[in-house]
């Protein structure tokens, strides 16, 4: 049994299964055939923050392959209260087949993790996004740059250095791609980050780098953004925001820096006039709206693969169970 918690934990091999399974699941679903892969299994949904891609993607999933998802968003149960995380973890192991949580802190999804004996994925914290990553990666794989493979793309991160930009860091450096962190100083990737790209890019072959250099957009094939402000921190106002950032916004002028037919990504919510243009957001190099579509490929995936463990009964033991509760509810209850 594994949790989904940081794509570090995955070989660059696994994350490729994930992605290709995603992708077949995507493609069987677009032909009309909705895979049972999930039935009668249960999500519980543990939201300690508002989301709109990642509380719909994940219920989508679910039912789309024959599951159910329990939405357990802020104040709604006890985590965090009296009872502890670890014990939240064990009931809801004894309650559902799967757990997925959006925290404040990392700490609580790794806490949540150790304590449960049913697969836990990480909806985000405030150090990482893994599910984004996965449907991120499926919308790159589908729009690679004519003659391109993974490994021969650029991918820029504009702007702050927030847990998507770690994440999207984590995930090219492991499967072998050129990132580069464009961003303002002191809101760039920290030196644990960059321990994190630099360890991925000896085994893999990619590259990283970090910089307020706007040359190092050059050549981009993919050009992604986020907010100018991180979910956790306590928010900048406006005006100190536009100073600090202004000059990574994504708008005409930066695009023209990637190479011929470059990308734009955003994990949204944008903050439009902010960290993108209308122009560019709304533009036929914009990815922002399929990636958005692609939380759910992602999601289907992942759910599937974390609980491959798991032996589906034989006929023979299906009838068996039935004949012998049919015979208790005839003998004891008198229906
Ligand atoms: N990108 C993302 O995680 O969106 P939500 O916050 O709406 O889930």
């Amino acid at each position: 049994m594994r949790h989904f918690i940081d794509t570090q934990d995955f070989s660059k091999q696994e994350l490729c299964d994930i992605i290709d399974l995603s992708l077949a699941i995507k493609k069987a679903i677009r032909s009309g055939y909705y895979p049972p892969l999930m039935k009668d299994m249960t999500l519980a949904m543990i939201f300690q923050q508002s989301s709109t891609r990642t509380r719909v993607s994940f219920e989508t999933a679910m039912s789309q392959m024959g599951g159910h998802a329990q939405y357990l968003g802020p104040g709604m149960i006890q985590l965090g209260g009296h009872e502890t995380i670890g014990d939240t973890g064990r009931v809801l192991s004894r309650l559902v087949d799967i757990i997925m949580a959006r925290v404040v802190e990392h700490k609580t999804v790794v806490e949540l993790a150790e304590s449960a004996t049913v697969p836990v994925l990480n909806g985000m914290s405030d150090y990482n996004h893994p599910t984004q990553e996965i449907g991120d990666l499926c919308t790159i794989a589908e729009n690679l740059p004519r003659g391109k493979k993974l490994e021969d793309c650029k991918v820029v991160f504009v702007g702050d250095g927030t847990q998507v930009c770690a994440s999207l860091g984590f995930i090219t450096t492991h499967l072998g791609m050129h990132f580069v962190h464009y961003g303002p100083k002191g809101h760039q990737l920290n030196e644990s980050h960059k321990a994190v790209l630099e360890k991925n890019c000896q085994a893999s072959g990619g590259t990283w780098e970090v910089t307020d250099d706007r040359n190092a957009v050059r050549g981009a094939d993919f050009i992604y953004t986020d907010v100018w402000y991180g979910l956790y921190e306590s928010e900048m106002p406006k005006e100190e925001r536009v100073q600090v950032f202004h000059d990574f916004q994504v708008n005409r002028e930066l695009m023209q820096l990637g190479s011929i037919g470059c990308k734009f990504m955003h994990c949204l919510p944008a903050t439009r006039g902010e960290d993108v243009t209308d122009e560019v957001a709304d533009s036929d190099s914009s990815l922002c709206w399929e990636e958005a579509g692609n939380r759910l490929t992602a999601m289907r995936g992942l759910l599937v693969y974390l609980t491959r463990y798991r032996t589906q009964p034989t006929q023979l033991q299906l009838e068996c169970a039935k004949e012998e509760l049919d015979r208790f509810l005839f003998q004891r209850i008198g229906r």
